[in-house]
């Protein structure tokens, strides 16, 4: 019970549904569940948000369901206010969401990129991609934050993490506005935990190496991809969610209660060479 009496807010936990392979959030809030707090599920997704949400309270843990567009600035406003209103008090902050590819185009357009590779490339990033990219990651988590902390400050203390990525410490040649986006997380992070600090309020970003979750599906049931991406990884093999779900919970839980501004890497020693 290394959660009891926390109420939590977890953004794009809808993908954990029991059975099928999760994302970073669902797996975090069937961890965070189990170990005593309330969790607050909060996606885009609501029909998939809702039965996680339900699969959840019929193992007899606390968890309900918000829909929140983590861009939106009133949505969040008001989910905080009902988080509290109903709890009482608001203990972590899980800035999860998350969108991938920023190119939704055929490779048919001679000006444009001519496959998936290209597409990453700065060339043909384009102005909404990016935006697109630094709005769901570094505009939600910056807003999840700002009407957090007030609460968490009632409270005497708080725990916010940031879910980054491998992507937003080392270049690599991924997408472009993606690893801008992650890496603006990462600074955001050390900054705001510096702010609050004197107050109890722990901010830390965790960088993942790539986990096999609903998001991640190409990267890893492509065979030949597979077998590329992990010959780079020491540990031979990608990250299941619940293994990045463990380092979250022992970061949002008292345990980790002198650490803030870290950067915890979670990537099987990719990044360590
Ligand atoms: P996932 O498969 O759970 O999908 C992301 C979730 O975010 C979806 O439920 C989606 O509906 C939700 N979402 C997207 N835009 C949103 C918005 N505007 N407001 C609210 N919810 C929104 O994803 P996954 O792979 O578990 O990713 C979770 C986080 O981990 C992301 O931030 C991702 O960038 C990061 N990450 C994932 C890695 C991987 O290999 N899967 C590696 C490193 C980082």
């Amino acid at each position: 019970m290394r959660m009891r009496s926390k109420t939590a807010i977890i953004t794009g936990a809808a993908t954990g549904l029991k059975g099928e392979i999760r994302g970073i959030g669902g797996a975090t809030a069937w961890a965070f569940v189990r170990e005593g707090a309330t969790v607050y599920l909060a996606d885009i997704n609501d029909e998939l948000g809702e039965r996680t949400a339900a699969q959840i309270r019929e193992t007899g843990g606390s968890a309900h369901y918000v829909h929140l567009d983590v861009t939106d600035e009133a949505l969040w406003q008001n989910t905080i206010d009902s988080i509290v209103k109903a709890e009482g008090a608001l203990d972590v902050l899980v800035n999860n969401a998350g969108t991938g590819r920023d190119y939704d185009g055929d490779y048919t357009d001679p000006d444009g990129p001519q496959n998936a590779e290209e597409a990453l490339k700065v060339e043909f990033t384009t102005v909404e991609g990016l935006d697109r990219q630094l709005g769901v990651h570094v505009r939600g988590a910056m807003l999840g934050m700002k009407y957090a902390i007030p609460e968490m400050r009632k409270r005497g203390g708080g725990s916010i993490i940031n879910v980054s990525s491998i992507h937003g410490i080392v270049g690599v040649d991924t997408i472009t506005s993606y690893s801008t986006a992650k890496a603006g997380m990462r600074h955001m992070s050390k900054t705001v935990a510096i702010q609050y600090a004197s107050e109890n309020i722990r901010v830390n970003s965790v960088h993942p190496g790539y986990t096999k979750t609903p998001a991640a599906l190409p990267l890893f049931t492509d065979p030949e991809l597979y077998a590329d991406r992990t010959s780079q990884i020491p540990m031979g093999r990608y990250a299941e969610s619940e293994e990045i779900a463990n380092s979250i919970l022992f970061l949002a839980s008292d345990e980790s209660s002198y650490i803030t501004g870290a950067e915890l890497v979670i990537d099987g020693g990719h990044n360590a060479q």
